[in-house]
């Protein structure tokens, strides 16, 4: 049996798992790390063992034996079966007081009860949301643990050695107990998707509308990412659209088929959202723009049977008018921006309060600041909003945020109404843009479906000049009652 000498265990060695173990190792921790095939584990050591100490194990009883106390393993396997596997195999051979981290995008219902099921034997089990993807993993990522207290105080320390650092601070916090990690997790890729989205909506009106080249719109990007929008998302966009495929000297972003892909987390948000009532709009849009891009069947009988409408050009007068509206699209690229963080923090700020979990909303903006997948610069007006102490129950009510978006909102309903002329779908900037005017109305016309509720199911509805709930007696002499 080996020594206990790590104070950290990976189990799971594929790319993620690795650069995880090489960054733990990296920055003074002794290491054990574990992977059901050995020769993943053999490879490892070979080719980065030199960067600092590891102490692979050929089983899981080996892995644990050579664990300091507490025993604390991050797993890193596929979310789903492998991974309750693999939390049942480490506490199979686990003591109590033993953490088990799973730093896998796990769906945060499977947490709260993978966390139940480990507290009750005596240990520790942490969801921890990790984004950053590969290099993040390697480099410094951004970290969402969620889990009990007293894992935090060992967990902690060693996170923050190995987390991105934005302005001085480590990106990672402890963001609640259970499943509160992994529900920011998934928040935060829902926020991506709508992220990348609005990136995408913009690219098009740019490419489509004004006929501008990839080339041109990478340069495009890099100005943006210079100014309010500088974040990592509109920074590798501009890589994306620089890149020319080598096989055809192309722009690369023109051989590619245009069908998105998706792991599932968006799907959570929106879900998730719905349960809450929480109209995160942008990032739904987000989700469903993606599933119309993969609607291939579809897709191709409209190619042969074409539906009319307008070509998708945007006319200009000359290139003053075209550098204006340019412009426009990243006012509008920035206020919708605003809108689907705002969105997502509605989403945390329910489900906390659903859950009964303590998430310091300021302290999530700060660990967003760096590591992650939506970095951006605004992150520091977000914690600042959060952290002012002011109450306001959107983002949309901070000073800062207000002003922004005011500002931004000329620009926005031009590009939205320009898109809806030409013919260029613009699901999340028009959906942002309804929310604002929503939120702003002040008469909805939900005052109309209440009662179409109550005309056809005596659904009852309040009124505006005094307290109760009513129904009218729509199929008898239209009387008013008290419900
Ligand atoms: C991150 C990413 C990461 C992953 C997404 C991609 O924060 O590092 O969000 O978790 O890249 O799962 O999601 P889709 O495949 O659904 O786009």
């Amino acid at each position: 049996m080996a020594e206990a000498q790590a104070n950290i265990g990976v189990v799971g060695l594929a790319v993620m798992g690795s650069n995880l173990a090489r960054n733990l190792a990296r920055h003074g921790n002794t290491v054990a790390v574990y992977n059901r095939s050995y020769g993943r584990t053999e490879t490892l050591i070979q080719e980065h063992g030199s960067e600092g100490t590891f102490v692979p194990a050929k089983t899981i009883e080996e892995f644990v034996g050579s664990l300091a106390k507490p025993r604390t393993a991050i797993i890193m396997v596929k979310a789903g079966e492998p991974t309750d596997a693999m939390i049942n195999a480490l506490a199979d051979a686990m003591e109590p007081g033993d953490i088990i981290v799973d730093g896998g995008n796990a769906y945060f219902p499977d947490t709260i009860r993978r966390e139940k099921a480990i507290r009750e034997r005596g240990l520790h089990f942490v969801g921890c949301g990790i984004s950053g993807g590969e290099e993040g993993a390697l480099n410094g990522p951004s970290m969402m643990p969620g889990g009990t207290d007293e894992s935090w105080k060992t967990l902690g320390p060693i996170l923050e050695s190995i987390a991105a650092v934005a302005e001085g601070e480590p990106c990672v916090t402890h963001i609640g107990h259970d499943g509160a990690g992994h529900f920011v997790k998934m928040v935060h890729n829902g926020i991506e998707y709508a992220d990348m989205q609005l990136i995408g909506e913009s690219y098009d009106l740019l490419r489509r509308g004004l006929g501008m080249s990839a080339e041109e719109i990478a340069s495009t990007f890099d100005e943006w990412n210079k100014g309010e929008l500088d974040s990592y998302l509109v920074e590798i966009t501009a890589e994306v659209l620089h890149h020319v495929d080598a096989k055809t000297g192309k722009p690369f972003v023109d051989v590619v088929v245009d069908h998105a892909g998706m792991k599932g987390t968006g799907t959570w948000t929106v879900q998730t959202a719905l349960s809450l009532a929480t109209p995160v709009t942008g990032i739904a849009e987000a989700v469903f723009a993606r599933g119309l891009s993969s609607m291939v069947a579809q897709r191709e009988e409209v190619k042969n049977k074409p539906l009319a409408g307008p070509d998708g050009k945007i006319a200009y007068a000359s290139e003053e008018e075209k550098a204006a509206f340019v412009e426009a699209v990243r006012q509008a690229l920035y206020a919708s921006k605003i809108v689907a963080y705002a969105q997502g923090f509605d989403e945390i700020r329910a489900g906390a309060a659903e859950h009964d979990w303590s998430i310091d909303l300021g302290a999530v903006a700060r660990i967003w600041r760096g590591g992650c997948i939506i970095r951006a610069k605004f992150l520091n007006r977000i914690s600042d909003a959060f952290d002012s102490g002011e109450k306001f129950e959107s983002l949309l009510q901070d000073a800062y945020f207000k002003a922004a978006v005011e500002n931004a909102q000329d620009a926005w309903r031009n590009v939205v109404a320009t898109a809806a002329r030409v013919g260029i779908p613009v699901p999340a900037f028009s959906s942002s843009l309804s929310y604002y005017d929503g939120l702003r109305s002040d008469r909805l016309p939900a005052a109309l479906i209440q009662g179409q509720r109550d005309f056809f199911g005596a659904h009852t509805y309040g009124r505006v000049d005094m307290p109760g709930t009513f129904h009218t007696l729509w199929s008898g002499d239209r009387s008013e009652v008290e419900a």
